[in-house]
């Protein structure tokens, strides 16, 4: 591209957010390490776009190992004192960041927008709610940080066990929901008393930092560090490193295999959050007035598709197939697509060329699969401001059989299938023939069957008449290949980012015969 396509479309992003990226221009080239923005040790830099025009909106360093391990001893050294603050103290100073976050929702709103092409409106805004959100609640909840007493066959023998802080703790997160992870991971292990070392995606590091950088007035330093870089020659030292003794990460399947078994030398305990190819249910007696909007929002395509829990497999009795279909179809023709920063957008740009990539080369798939209808989208607009960007519209396809990678592989852009069934007992044989479990959705009126379903899904998060998006205090995981471990409620704080001890003290009462 020409510098003068860039400077045209830098323009038309600084008409919308002029102080998002100045934020972004700021902060270009710079980390968070020992309660500082400041330069990284590395001069290497990679390009951060906006995926809305592909305007370049910063520069982030491309973090090796000098600057892996400047975080981590910043954050070993804040440790010490840290884990000893007491634990409501703690979760006062994070519900104070929390509060200066909400103080500057506006702007992190924006940096967020800018950053992952996510539309304000629908998710940027709600993202940025519902970290401080998430904050206040595992502020509140630092007290919680119990062990039990455990009843002794002696009554001279005291039995308890403890919660400590684990020390440091590395986080790995994705772009496709950067705040909301980064405070997923960062407020409980926090409270928990560790320090912490994020590394943020390459395609969306901006808002985290930003993020980070407000958190962190409020903290003492070394206590939050944040790094960017690629995943070989970052993400996997800030694993390996010795000093870091837990280790969280979101993202795709492979990674999150690969970063378990950098981790299995030192025994270092991992929680994963990995991908989804999850069903949305509706039966014959389903409310369809619920069932019709619900997977839409199922399918999460005001986020282009780009969440774990998307409903990406529609299976629909025969008896309202049609009825549904056609439903849904009505309703994607209302999704806007347009400018991420523009309020009246209901739908944002596709995160990177690469994810872009990925739903055009399943797409072809698809329309190459005998049978295949496209039912809505399947084109790229062009529209003369979107074909500028990574824009995609909702695509709702059927007559792809089951086995098809469309129908098995996460595509994780805005692309559903729809399967028709009849027998309930096939249907939830086909929704479970899947490596991953993450989340499923079923419309019924009826309740013995969706207790029956609840039973046979093989998913970690459940629902049925409706399918929200996972949200605070609602304890959150895969099964399967969907991942290991907890996170969003009091039990991810409790059981993934404390240690325990199991203490026996005789209090040594003098005897009878003493
Ligand atoms: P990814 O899993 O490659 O990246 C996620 C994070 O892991 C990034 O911070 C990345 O730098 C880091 N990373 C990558 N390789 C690493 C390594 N060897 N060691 C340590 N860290 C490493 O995901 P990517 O490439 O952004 O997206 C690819 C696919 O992954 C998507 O199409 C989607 O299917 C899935 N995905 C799932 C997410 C979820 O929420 N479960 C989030 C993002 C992606
Ligand atoms: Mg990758």
């Amino acid at each position: 591209m020409s510098n003068s396509a860039i400077a045209e479309i830098r323009l038309g992003a600084e008409h919308l957010a002029p102080d998002a990226l100045s934020v972004t221009r700021r902060l270009s080239g710079k980390l968070l390490v020992d309660g500082e923005i400041r330069d990284a040790l590395t001069n290497e830099t990679f390009e951060v776009i906006h995926p809305g025009n592909l305007a370049v909106i910063g520069l982030a360093p491309k973090c090796r190992v000098e600057d892996v391990n400047a975080a981590v001893e910043a954050a070993a050294k804040a440790l010490v004192t840290w884990r000893k603050i007491p634990a409501r103290e703690r979760g006062r100073m994070l519900q104070k960041a929390a509060d200066a976050v909400e103080a500057n929702a506006k702007l992190v709103e924006q940096v967020l927008a800018l950053d992952t092409g996510n539309a304000l409106r629908t998710q940027a805004r709600p993202e940025t709610a519902s970290s401080i959100d998430l904050t206040r609640m595992f502020g509140g909840l630092a007290g919680e940080l119990k062990g039990e007493t455990i009843p002794s066959a002696n009554s001279d023998v005291l039995q308890y066990t403890t919660r400590d802080a684990i020390g440091v703790v590395a986080g790995i997160i994705p772009w496709n929901a950067p705040l909301f992870l980064f405070v997923a991971k960062v407020a409980p292990a926090l409270a928990a008393g560790n320090t912490v070392v994020i590394k943020t995606a390459e395609q969306a590091p901006f808002c985290v930092l930003y993020l980070a950088e407000i958190m962190n007035r409020e903290l003492p330093p070394g206590v939050l560090n944040v790094i960017s870089g690629y995943g070989e020659e970052c993400g996997k030292p800030l694993v390996e490193h010795s000093a870091v003794r837990k280790v969280t990460f979101t993202g795709s399947l492979p990674v999150g295999q690969a970063i378990a078994g950098y981790a299995a030398p030192k025994l270092c305990p991992v929680t994963l959050e990995l991908g989804g190819k999850n069903p949305s249910i509706v039966m014959a007696d389903a409310d369809l007035d619920l069932a019709i909007p619900g997977i839409i929002e199922g399918m999460r395509y005001t986020r282009q598709g780009q969440a774990c829990t998307a409903g990406t497999r529609v299976f629909v009795h025969q008896d309202v197939y049609e009825e549904v279909v056609e439903g849904v179809v009505a309703r994607l023709a209302d999704i806007k697509l347009g400018n991420p920063l523009d309020e009246a957008t209901d739908m944002g740009a596709i995160i990177s060329e690469e994810q872009l990539n990925r739903t055009l080369r399943y797409m072809e798939i698809a329309q190459a699969t005998p049978g295949a209808r496209i039912l809505f989208g399947g084109e790229r607009p062009t529209d003369p401001y979107l074909s500028k960007g990574y824009f995609y519209p909702p695509t709702l396809i059927d007559g792809i059989p089951i086995e098809s990678e469309v129908c098995q592989d996460e595509i994780f852009g805005p692309v559903a299938t729809v399967l028709p069934f009849s027998s309930f007992d096939d249907m939830i044989a086909s929704a479970n023939d899947t490596e991953y479990g993450l989340a499923a959705n079923l419309w019924t009126r009826d309740l013995a069957r969706a207790l029956e379903y609840v039973e046979r899904i093989e998913a970690g998060f459940v629902q049925v008449n409706q399918c929200v998006a996972p949200r605070s205090n609602v304890s959150y995981g895969g099964l399967k290949m969907s991942g290991l471990g907890k996170e969003y409620a009091l039990d991810s704080m409790v059981h993934h980012f404390t240690c325990s001890k199991t203490v026996l003290i005789n209090r040594g009462t003098p005897g009878p015969n003493v």
